[in-house]
């Protein structure tokens, strides 16, 4: 008699409800396995000696700079980002004519399963960071000629020189960006060009004082280059 009751119950489902609570908890799993490498509150001194240290990019205002899908995806299957890991100067030698990854010393991301990295999405993504950080509603979803976005990314604002429009073209020294439309909300990626210092203090990102014309533009075609369009 018991043994059928646990037949039925498995059958119905019903016995999977203690997994799933337990799966369910992101902000452990995030306090448990990740902040030994992440930030998931703002540092307290933030600056170049925090980025120096850090083993992974904060993610303390990750639900102000991904797309949840992609971060789902993600965590199931981590993919390479930053060329030569976190952080750039660790892991490069020098080449030839220019710094080489030395791949030898960088490790692969860990893997969640599918309902660990649900759980994890959902409490990333309530972690939005102090308010302003991002200009909301900032880039106004214009199409650009891919064309002239490619002749302003890589001529005439050096965008390539540390960032990869195309994978296996560009510099090494920053994240890729040819899925950045995929993975980064729009308005994250007009605030971080606008401003990088106010994300990451200390970064070797320049900023430019681009003019609002260059910010849309800029913004518009990181974005096409993950759309079917921008291939
Ligand atoms: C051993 C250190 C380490 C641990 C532990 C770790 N990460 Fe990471 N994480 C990294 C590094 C390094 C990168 C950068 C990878 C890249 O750019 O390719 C990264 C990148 C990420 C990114 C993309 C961030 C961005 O700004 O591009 C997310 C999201 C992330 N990790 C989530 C997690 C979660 C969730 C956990 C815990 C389940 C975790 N990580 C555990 C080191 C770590
Ligand atoms: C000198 C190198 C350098 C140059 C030049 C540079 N960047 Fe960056 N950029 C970086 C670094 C380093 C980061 C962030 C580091 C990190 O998160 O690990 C970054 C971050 C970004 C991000 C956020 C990406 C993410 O995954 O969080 C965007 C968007 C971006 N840059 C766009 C641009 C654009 C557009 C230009 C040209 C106007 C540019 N960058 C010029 C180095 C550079």
């Amino acid at each position: 008699m018991m043994k059928l009751h646990i037949f039925a119950a498995l059958s119905f489902g019903l016995i999977a409800a203690p997994v799933v609570a337990l799966a369910g908890n992101g902000a452990d799993i995030l306090k448990s396995q990740c902040i030994s490498c992440h930030a998931t509150v703002k540092p307290e001194k933030p600056g170049l000696d925090h980025i120096w240290e850090r083993k992974g990019p904060d993610l303390y205002y990750a639900g102000s700079k991904f797309n949840k899908p992609w971060l789902v995806k993600w965590l199931q299957d981590p993919v390479r980002i930053r060329p030569a890991g976190e952080l750039y100067r660790k892991h490069v030698k020098p080449g030839d004519k220019e710094d080489v990854v030395d791949e030898s010393t960088l490790t692969p991301h860990m893997k969640l399963a599918k309902a660990d990295a649900e759980a994890v999405a959902d409490a990333l993504m309530a972690l939005t960071g102090p308010a302003g950080l991002v200009n909301k509603g900032a880039f106004k979803g214009g199409k650009v000629s891919m064309t002239m976005g490619s002749m302003f990314f890589n001529k005439l604002r050096g965008c390539g020189a540390c960032h990869m429009a195309k994978a296996g073209t560009g510099g090494l020294s920053g994240p890729e960006l040819y899925t950045g439309g995929e993975r980064l909300q729009a308005d994250y990626i007009y605030s971080y060009i606008k401003d990088p210092q106010k994300f990451d203090p200390g970064v070797w990102m320049p900023t430019l004082n681009l003019a609002e014309p260059d910010l849309q533009r800029l913004t518009g075609y990181i974005l096409q280059l993950s759309a079917p369009e921008g291939k």
